[in-house]
């Protein structure tokens, strides 16, 4: 039997996908910390679908959560066919006014966590010839995000990271997607006051919208997905004007009013 993964899959972006996930008929691998959320969601799932969802309660921040996360597949001797690392955090501030604490648990979660899911599960994919890796990552991979320097950051590595092994796997069978949603109506938004600063200026998608964009595209050739059409605009836009100028206004953006 294959399953899909899904991390972060209790609430948002990671929650509609595996409802979506589900009513196609994948069974699942869910995963995030929050074991009350994800039994009900299990259950939910079992009544409505004839698919196997099974739910995994941990922190699967950096190389230990990450590493555990696996070793309890192959110890339950689970196939996953499509991963998708969806878990992420962010949060909004200077940086100077940030502990290093903060900065680790970002730096964790969003880059070394997909960094070592990607090569474990890739490194089965290639020996059974197929599978699929969407990384999420978000339309702040394209630039530099002055308060929210370290999140930005983050984005970009796992987009180019993502990029750069869709190349190494062109001849083969495997295809990794880098998926980039802007701003999404989810648990993220009250995080850390991100909702006052960033989203008010920005039309913001629903997260049934993202998932039901990726299932769409599931067999895309290309290696990067934009949701939505303003989104594709604006980084094409940020293309064509000089760094610093961009630098501004992103820091406008982020600015608390
Ligand atoms: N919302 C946006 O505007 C937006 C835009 C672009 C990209 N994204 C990206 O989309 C992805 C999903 O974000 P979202 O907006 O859907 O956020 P969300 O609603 O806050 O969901 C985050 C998910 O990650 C899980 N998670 C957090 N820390 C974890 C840990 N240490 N171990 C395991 N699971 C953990 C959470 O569950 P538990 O708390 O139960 O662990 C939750 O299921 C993220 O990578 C984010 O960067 C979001």
């Amino acid at each position: 039997m294959k399953y899909t993964l899904i991390t972060g899959a209790s609430s948002g972006i990671g929650l509609n996908l595996a409802l979506i996930f589900a009513k196609n008929n994948h069974n699942l691998i869910l995963v995030a910390r929050n074991k009350k959320t994800l039994a009900l969601l299990k259950e939910k799932l079992d009544l409505l679908y004839k698919i196997d969802v099974k739910i995994i309660p941990l922190d699967i921040s950096g190389e230990v959560g990450a590493t555990n996360l696996y070793k309890i597949i192959k110890e339950r001797m689970l196939k996953v066919d499509i991963l998708i690392n969806n878990a992420g955090i962010g949060y909004h501030g200077n940086f100077l006014e940030k502990n290093t604490q903060a900065d680790m648990d970002l730096i964790n979660l969003n880059i070394i966590t997909p960094t070592i899911l990607t090569k474990l599960f890739l490194q089965d994919m290639i020996k059974t010839k197929s599978g699929k890796i969407f990384n999420i990552a978000s339309t702040a991979s394209f630039q530099s995000g002055p308060l929210m320097s370290v999140y930005y950051g983050t984005k970009s590595y796992l987009l180019n990271f993502s990029e750069g092994i869709a190349e190494e796997l062109r001849d083969s069978n495997i295809k990794i997607v880098t998926l980039c949603p802007g701003p999404t109506k989810t648990s993220f938004e009250k995080m850390d006051k991100i909702e006052k600063v960033h989203f008010k200026n920005f039309h913001i998608a629903d997260p049934e919208d993202v998932a039901k964009y990726l299932y769409k595209n599931i067999n895309t050739k290309k290696d990067i997905l934009i949701h939505g059409n303003l989104n594709k605009f604006m980084i094409a836009f940020t293309k064509f004007i000089p760094r610093k100028i961009n630098l501004n206004l992103v820091k406008k953006i982020q600015q608390k009013k």
